[in-house]
């Protein structure tokens, strides 16, 4: 009880329990506390995930049946690291509190549904987002609207309910679709970002710029095969 009030007190700051150099033989009580939060709260999105993945592979599997045709390639998903969770919302001038986690980030909850086809990726976006107990806070279609950089997804925010013990618990997760094309080149991106120090030059910008575009073009392509062949079979 004791140690609840502590951590209480301290507002339960992540900032002030993590990062500042206190005195943990005097803190451990609201340490205590705040670290079972944290992992509560990551445990739920971690939940959430769960609950959308079912979705996605319900809806795959009745594709496969009814259609034989698999919309999705392959999922992955992660729930951010406590690092990043801090790193992100220190950068962007919020409080780092658990409260501002769930307020003020969307994609602690991640996941990223990999399609053969283009037409899937729209396609199994509205199939998650019609059903009635997913709400959808955010779509940044970066298909028909590319970064400058090349980059291509559609981004869905979504907010689902988790059923637990003592009720049920609206969370965010972030859903990334794209074709496999365009997680090849997002990944090999996001590697290239990292291997440099510095922004890279324009010759390179320009040139992954255009690796895109040549991808996006074949994935036109191995679409309207896939109608073609769909038509005739
Ligand atoms: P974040 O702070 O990055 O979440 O930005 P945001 O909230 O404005 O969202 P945005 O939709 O722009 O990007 C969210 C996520 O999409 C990122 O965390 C990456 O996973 C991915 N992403 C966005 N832009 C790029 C890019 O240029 N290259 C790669 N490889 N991934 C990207
Ligand atoms: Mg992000």
């Amino acid at each position: 009880m004791e140690e609840n009030t502590v951590a209480i007190e301290k507002g339960l700051e992540l900032e002030t329990v993590v990062l500042q150099n206190i005195d943990f033989a005097e803190n451990i009580g609201a340490f205590r506390e705040v670290a079972k939060q944290f992992e509560e709260l990551m445990m739920m999105y971690n939940s959430a995930i769960r609950e959308v993945r079912t979705k996605l592979e319900v809806l795959n599997d009745e594709f496969q049946v009814k259609r034989s045709h698999n919309p999705i390639a392959y999922i992955k998903y992660r729930v951010k690291k406590p690092a990043s969770i801090i790193e992100k919302l220190q950068r962007r001038g919020y409080p780092v509190t658990l409260q501002s986690v769930e307020e003020n980030l969307h994609d602690v909850a991640g996941i990223r549904v990999i399609c053969s086809y283009v037409q899937d990726i729209y396609m199994v976006a509205d199939m998650l987002t019609s059903q009635n107990d997913i709400t959808v806070l955010q779509i940044k279609d970066y298909i028909a609207n590319p970064k400058p950089n090349g980059y291509r997804s559609l981004h869905l925010v979504v907010q689902i309910p988790v059923f637990f013990s003592d009720g049920c618990k609206p969370l965010k997760v972030e859903v990334q679709i794209r074709t496999i094309a365009m997680d090849f080149w997002a990944s090999l991106e996001h590697q290239l970002k990292y291997k440099t120090d510095g922004p890279v030059s324009d010759e390179i910008a320009q040139e992954l710029k255009e690796c895109s575009d040549v991808i996006a073009g074949t994935d036109l392509r191995m679409q309207n095969i896939y109608n073609t062949l769909k038509k005739t079979e």
